[in-house]
């Protein structure tokens, strides 16, 4: 496999090689030195057309730790605020000889543009396109869950995870119900009716309006943000009516078997889709996520840039 565009396009044996890979290259991140010189002379570009802090942030870190060289690209502040279009800024960066290219962009359906395009000649790493997918969320969450729910061996069969909020504008959702339905997990998608997507009756997940009932048997509860600025409606009454019926709030969170964790892949809105001593428990595994987030990124670089003898796709 060249490119990671989608969860979809990952067979549970792919996903077991990036999620044992990463579990190898975490072991770096706890060394004095955090660095391995396997891109060394490679180059990572970061193509970030939407606002990103951690996905960034993690990607530049997992780049870095195998000894690649990093550009980092924001839409704001070049020439795509001059109306420069994605092929001429994939002309550039295959002018300046990108091994691998890391986009985030407005647009579902830019990383399959770039990948297919022939523009370019790099690898193609989708962080998250408009409201259709974000693999290395995914892959980073299905870590996180195979840590703790499985001390960190083998796929996810039988585990229960259910997935809250607005699912409608989530890419994390898309690329979560794929990947965990791969690995062999349960996953309800717990919305009100006006946040769930058109066609999600077909995806590979159990839907659900009540929250309570979702979770009562829960492994594992991922929290979505409400993504305000995409909404150019009002999909619900108002944001305490929201987090009334959708958040999850200590009085809730005490309702959960007592191994259940709780995720969210941030930015958060405390106080609506999550309580701010919720989001900070014990329970609460959402620093870590974004510490296996590293690891992840690192596994899916090193096997796409050939660090590896067995890539992804099992050549
Ligand atoms: C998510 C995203 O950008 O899709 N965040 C992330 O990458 N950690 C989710 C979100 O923005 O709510």
């Amino acid at each position: 496999m060249q490119h990671l565009l989608s969860t979809a396009d990952l067979t549970r044996d792919d996903a077991l090689l990036i999620l044992d890979t990463a579990a190898e290259l975490a072991q770096i991140s706890d060394r004095p030195m955090k660095k391995l010189p396997t891109l060394r002379g490679r180059t990572v570009v970061n193509l970030f057309y939407e606002d990103s802090t951690r996905t960034r942030i993690s990607f530049e870190a997992a780049a870095k730790r195998l000894s690649a060289d990093v550009i980092n690209f924001s839409a704001k502040g070049s020439s795509v605020s001059k109306g420069e279009s994605l092929k001429d800024t994939a002309l550039t960066l295959q002018a300046m000889g990108a091994d691998a290219v890391v986009i985030r962009h407005a647009a579902s359906g830019a990383p399959h543009r770039l990948a297919h395009s022939g523009w370019i000649e790099s690898t193609v790493i989708n962080a998250g396109d408009g409201t259709h997918e974000h693999p290395t969320q995914a892959l980073l969450d299905a870590y996180t869950l195979r840590k703790h729910l499985r001390d960190g061996d083998g796929d996810l069969a039988g585990a229960r995870i259910t997935i809250v909020g607005d699912v409608l504008h989530s890419r994390v959702a898309r690329s979560n119900v794929l990947l965990l339905n791969t690995l062999g997990a349960h996953v309800t998608l717990c919305a009100p009716p006006t946040l769930l997507p058109v066609g999600v009756e077909e995806w590979p997940c159990a839907v659900s309006y009540a929250l309570d009932q979702a979770i009562a048997d829960a492994d594992a509860v991922m929290m979505l943000r409400v993504q305000l600025e995409r909404m150019n409606a009002s999909f619900f009454p108002s944001a305490h009516e929201y987090s009334r019926r959708y958040g999850l709030d200590a009085q809730r969170m005490s309702t959960l078997p007592t191994h259940t964790i709780v995720m969210h892949p941030g930015p958060m809105n405390r106080g609506m889709e999550i309580a701010a001593d919720v989001a900070d428990s014990k329970r609460s595994v959402i620093v870590e996520q974004v510490s296996n987030g590293v690891s992840v990124r690192m596994a899916v670089m090193y096997l796409l840039l050939g660090g590896a003898e067995s890539g992804i796709g099992g050549n």
